[in-house]
């Protein structure tokens, strides 16, 4: 469900959609989304997890709406759920147009990251500080 009001929270990233970025259409390549999606979420994981993480899952994807070259992108990850080594985020990435200040949700989903000891392997996420 589309609801054009971000997360109150800080943004993970912020980002400029450049035309290096397209598809053969012209618009933003879903895939360039997905990435930032990636990086964003993978951030606010090894911060939570105060280690390597690795991206295991990524679920409901949904593109709303496409982004144009020149849009402001923001990206929010909701930590949402831990088990074990794993943690759920809510992913949102929101689009605003240079030169106004509507908002809108542009394309979200649920990204599953794993915390990594030293060999590679899950580990226990450690006791929140
Ligand atoms: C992540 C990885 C180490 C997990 O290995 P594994 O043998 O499945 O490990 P486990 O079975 O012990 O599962 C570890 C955790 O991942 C979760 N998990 C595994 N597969 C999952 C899936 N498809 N969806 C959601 N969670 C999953 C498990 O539920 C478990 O969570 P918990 O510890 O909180 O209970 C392994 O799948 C891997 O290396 N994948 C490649 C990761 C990668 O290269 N990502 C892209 C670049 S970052």
């Amino acid at each position: 469900m589309q609801t054009d009001i971000p997360p109150d929270a800080d943004p993970a990233i912020r980002t400029i959609a450049m035309s290096s970025d397209t598809n053969p259409a012209g618009d933003i390549f879903g895939g360039w989304l997905l990435s930032q999606m990636d990086l964003a979420a993978g951030s606010v994981a090894a911060r939570y997890a105060r280690g390597r993480c690795v991206t295991v899952a990524i679920d409901k994807i949904v593109f709303v709406e496409p982004v144009k070259v020149g849009d402001e992108v923001t990206v929010y990850a909701l930590l949402v759920e831990t088990g074990r080594s794993s943690m759920k985020f809510e992913v949102s990435a929101w689009r605003r147009m240079c030169d106004g200040e509507d908002v809108r949700k542009v394309t979200g989903a649920l990204f599953t990251f794993v915390a990594l000891g030293s060999d590679g392997r899950p580990r226990p996420l450690l006791p929140a500080k």
